[in-house]
């Protein structure tokens, strides 16, 4: 019988999609504990589920830390890494497995390995892509994966591609798609903007994190050509993007967007804001390698039109259940935001067919279950 004690590792104690999906991952499994860098609203969130949290005393502040920093830049850094590594060693040898939820996450346990051994799982969330991560850290998420990871869970057939094409080993590769557990509590969409305040035209909305990838200054650029047409901006800067922040709100100025274009911050009622909106727009400008707003838009009944990039078109069945437009298009995006205002009425039966495919692809069940068929496979690998 397989060793169930497994040790989650994770960069940031902000709730990102990763973590949330770490959340599910790890509740249930009483033997687990989480190592965290740093501590924040991840490390209530694990305690609520009774899960053990170890916070390292070295990691505050890393995780806003640039992914693409020269090396050079990382140097003083070093003392700092060395300490969380001697930590991570140490919490690994009371578990069996160690679980590595992000990219920093993953290479920081993979350095612990040499000291304490125990198989090494890699979520990956990320694709990894010269966007997201300079090339040195690319070569050694990659050397490190294909030397010590007993396997690496993407989300999508996207980040799997691009593991492989950055040089991975296919063989590692296990694609679990992402799954939620969202029961979509139905609300009249004129009732709930009215709670809200929000005005009563044509609304469409943006409800990812605020960062430049995410693509939020399309969105403001496509409103500039929609005269009619309000929109929510829900999301804060989880990972130190202050200045995109500051510079969406200096945009929608710009512009004289300012009567048509609210911030709403980080909300914890995503999915119920969602269904205020006649259309949740995804427009990330690098290819997404899941994008749990798709998912949770399409389990509301609410229509999507997302940018034709890495897992989008996949989860969308290639505009089957979705729109899709090109990534940073603005006009493009404007017209497929007026064609789905313009027919909301013929929409029905694409929204039903979308909401049964995110309940059929997209389950928690089901996610758990790859994700512990794969966890069982690991540890009896390990054991033979
Ligand atoms: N989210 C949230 N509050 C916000 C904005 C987003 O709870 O203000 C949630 C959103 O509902 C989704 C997750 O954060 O479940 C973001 O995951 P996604 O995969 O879309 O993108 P990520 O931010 O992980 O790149
Ligand atoms: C990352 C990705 C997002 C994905 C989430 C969960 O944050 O950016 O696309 O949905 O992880 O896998």
């Amino acid at each position: 019988m397989a060793a169930e004690r497994i040790l989650f590792v994770d960069h940031t104690g902000q709730l990102g999609g990763a973590e949330l999906i770490l959340l599910d991952v790890a509740a249930g499994r009483t033997d687990a504990s989480v190592f965290l860098f740093e501590p924040g609203p991840l490390s209530k969130a694990l305690a609520e589920r009774r899960l053990e949290v170890v916070t390292s005393k070295w990691g505050e502040g890393l995780a806003r830390f640039r992914r693409d920093s020269s090396a050079l830049a990382a140097l003083p850094l070093l003392g700092r890494l060395m300490a969380i590594i001697l930590e991570i060693a140490r919490a690994a040898r009371r578990h069996d497995l160690v679980y590595a939820n992000s990219q920093k996450a993953f290479v920081l346990a993979a350095i612990a390995r040499l000291l304490v051994r125990r198989p090494l799982v890699w979520h990956l969330h990320d694709i990894i892509s010269a966007a997201h991560f300079g090339r040195l850290q690319r070569r050694l998420q990659i050397g490190l994966a294909n030397a010590c990871a007993a396997k690496v869970i993407v989300p999508s057939r996207a980040a799997a591609t691009a593991f492989i094409d950055a040089g991975g080993r296919p063989d590692l590769i296990e694609i679990v798609p992402n799954g939620l557990a969202l029961q979509p509590e139905p609300c009249l969409r004129s009732e709930l903007r009215a709670m809200l305040g929000l005005p009563t035209g044509p609304l469409v909305g943006v409800f990812s994190r605020l960062a430049p990838w995410k693509g939020q200054h399309v969105l403001l650029q496509a409103l500039a050509k929609l005269p009619d047409v309000g929109c929510i901006i829900v999301g804060d800067a989880l990972f130190g993007e202050q200045d995109y922040a500051t510079r969406l709100r200096a945009m929608v100025a710009e512009l004289g967007l300012g009567d048509r274009v609210r911030f709403l911050g980080h909300r914890s009622d995503v999915p119920r804001l969602m269904q205020a909106v006649d259309v949740m727009v995804h427009p990330s400008i690098d290819p997404e390698p899941f994008g749990r707003t798709l998912v949770e838009a399409m389990l509301v009944g609410v229509p999507v039109v997302a940018t034709d990039a890495g897992a989008a078109p996949d989860i969308l069945e290639r505009g089957r259940a979705g729109s899709l437009v090109p990534s940073g298009d603005a006009p493009a995006l404007a017209r497929a935001i007026s064609a789905v205002l313009a027919g909301a009425e013929q929409l029905q039966p694409q929204l039903d067919y979308a909401a049964r495919r995110a309940r059929s692809e997209y389950s928690l069940a089901r996610m758990l279950d790859g994700i512990g068929l794969l966890i069982n496979k690991v540890q009896t690998g390990a054991a033979a």
